[in-house]
């Protein structure tokens, strides 16, 4: 077993000092075919920090994507919200899923099946790109990968949004606590600070703030446990 630095992996050459690819803890596809869990973000209302980005102003109709749409709820509203909307998943099943929504919907959304990371995303294409509740999943060296491709699919003044587990809905391992016991946690708690640290080698951050929670009429959906942030690619 390599020895595993205690630093956080911030940049591609730290990726590139991690050789070891851990067992993935969650089986997408069956965690949606087998109807055993009932998460709340199985809903068809969308995140209310993106309904919150439109009201605001911040958010405009354009080229967007979703990464990791899963049942395409959140796809579904930026098409409603007049967005050409390419929306990306690992299980056939959510997509399916993301499919029935938007014909109920009578909206149009290009959703694909497979990995962000072999799907290629047009560079400097996107006025929008969105993740709730992907990165935390992802493997610790495979963050700084990530946030590379959507930093380079987004235009110069594109836009990124994303929710993510805070240390109390998450497991607040460190990254290198995870290769040393050689397991991915069901979904990484990360604290406010390291967040921020691991975004902004690639993202200037306009807003970070916890998601806030709805009421039942309100029509979003919101839970305690989330970040909601908002940022712009750093261009180097
Ligand atoms: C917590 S769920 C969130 C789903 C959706 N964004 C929502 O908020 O309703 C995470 C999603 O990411 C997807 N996913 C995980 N790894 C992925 C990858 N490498 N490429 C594409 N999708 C991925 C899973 O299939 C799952 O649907």
């Amino acid at each position: 077993m390599p020895v595993i630095s205690q630093n956080p992996i911030l940049t591609i050459e730290d990726a590139e000092q991690i050789k070891i690819a851990l067992p993935d803890r969650i089986d997408w596809e069956n965690f949606y075919t087998s109807g055993k869990r009932n998460p709340p973000f199985l809903t068809d209302m969308p995140d209310e920090n993106l309904a919150a980005y439109f009201e605001q102003g911040r958010l405009n109709p354009g080229n967007a994507v979703d990464l990791g749409c899963g049942n395409g709820r959140n796809a579904v509203y930026l098409a409603k919200r007049g967005c050409r909307v390419d929306a990306i998943d690992l299980s056939t099943s959510a997509i399916g899923k993301g499919c029935s929504l938007a014909k109920q919907a009578e909206v149009d959304v290009n959703f694909i099946v497979g990995s962000i990371f072999d799907v290629l995303l047009g560079e400097g294409y996107y006025d929008f790109a969105y993740d709730s509740g992907l990165l935390h999943h992802l493997q610790p060296h495979r963050r700084p990968y990530y946030l590379d491709l959507v930093r380079k699919a987004l235009k110069p003044n594109g836009v990124f949004g994303m929710t993510c587990f805070d240390t109390s809905a998450g497991v607040p391992k460190e990254d290198w606590e995870i290769y040393e016991e050689g397991g991915m946690p069901s979904g990484i708690g990360y604290s406010g600070d390291r967040l921020r640290r691991i975004l902004q080698h690639f993202f200037e951050i306009v807003e970070f703030r916890s998601m806030k929670v709805q009421s039942e009429d309100s029509g979003l959906f919101g839970m305690d446990g989330l970040w909601a942030i908002l940022m712009r690619p750093l261009h180097s």
